[in-house]
């Protein structure tokens, strides 16, 4: 059965470009963003692992540890990393896991045969301190992925993780919140002092707190 939100992300030994992993050691304390490649030396690819990493820093400020699969051998990765970092002007800062049985793969159900039987789709999961999977995604090989946008929903799950807020469509860090349904109107008052604006009984918002 797939993956779903709530549940707790498997965990996997695994040799990668920065040496071997035992995944959950490894995320520790941290917000963690898994994704999957089709395949080394690929363009699509290319380009996202270097959009990664040029992004890094925007995933350490927030707890966040970044970590990619293909079910290439270490070898192919490590040459194909020299390639991300010349053509993406870029130093792919974090590690590639070297999947070639497919344990990790099939662990998250990133081969989906239908599509393709032996390359991963373009998965992505979000998984929290607690180890739980907060987000998941999926892609076709055919189309890259925008990370702005995991970064996105990174800042709104962590807010949301500490207040009892929501985030609107297209909500940015500093825009206004929805208050969750389930708070009555006197509770909201009392813990958003910045104000609460009742546009329908089940639609209000506040300015976001400590943005
Ligand atoms: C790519 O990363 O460019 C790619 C990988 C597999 C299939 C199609 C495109």
């Amino acid at each position: 059965m797939s993956l779903r939100l709530g549940d707790v992300a498997p965990d996997f030994t695994a040799n990668t470009t920065q040496g071997c992993i035992k995944f959950h050691e490894w995320l520790g304390n941290s917000w963690g963003v898994f994704f999957s490649h089709p395949a080394d030396f690929t363009p699509v690819c290319t380009t996202e692992l270097g959009a990664v990493a040029k992004i890094k820093s925007e995933f350490d400020k927030r707890g966040v540890k970044a970590i990619a699969v293909s079910v290439d051998p270490l070898d192919s990765h490590n040459g194909w990393v020299k390639d991300i970092n010349e053509t993406q002007s870029c130093a792919v800062n974090f590690p590639i896991i070297a999947d070639e049985n497919r344990q990790v793969a099939n662990a998250y159900g990133m081969i989906h045969p239908n599509a393709d039987n032996t390359a991963t789709v373009r998965s992505v999961f979000v998984i929290g301190p607690d180890k739980k999977i907060k987000l998941t995604l999926t892609y076709p090989a055919s189309t890259g992925r925008n990370f702005l946008e995991i970064l996105r929903v990174i800042d709104s799950l962590q807010l949301t993780a500490k207040h009892k807020l929501a985030t609107p469509s297209d909500w940015k860090q500093g825009e206004d919140c929805v208050v969750s349904p389930s708070i009555p109107d006197d509770e909201a008052a009392k813990l958003f002092p910045k104000g609460v604006r009742k546009v329908k009984p089940y639609l209000r918002y506040t300015p976001q707190p400590n943005p």
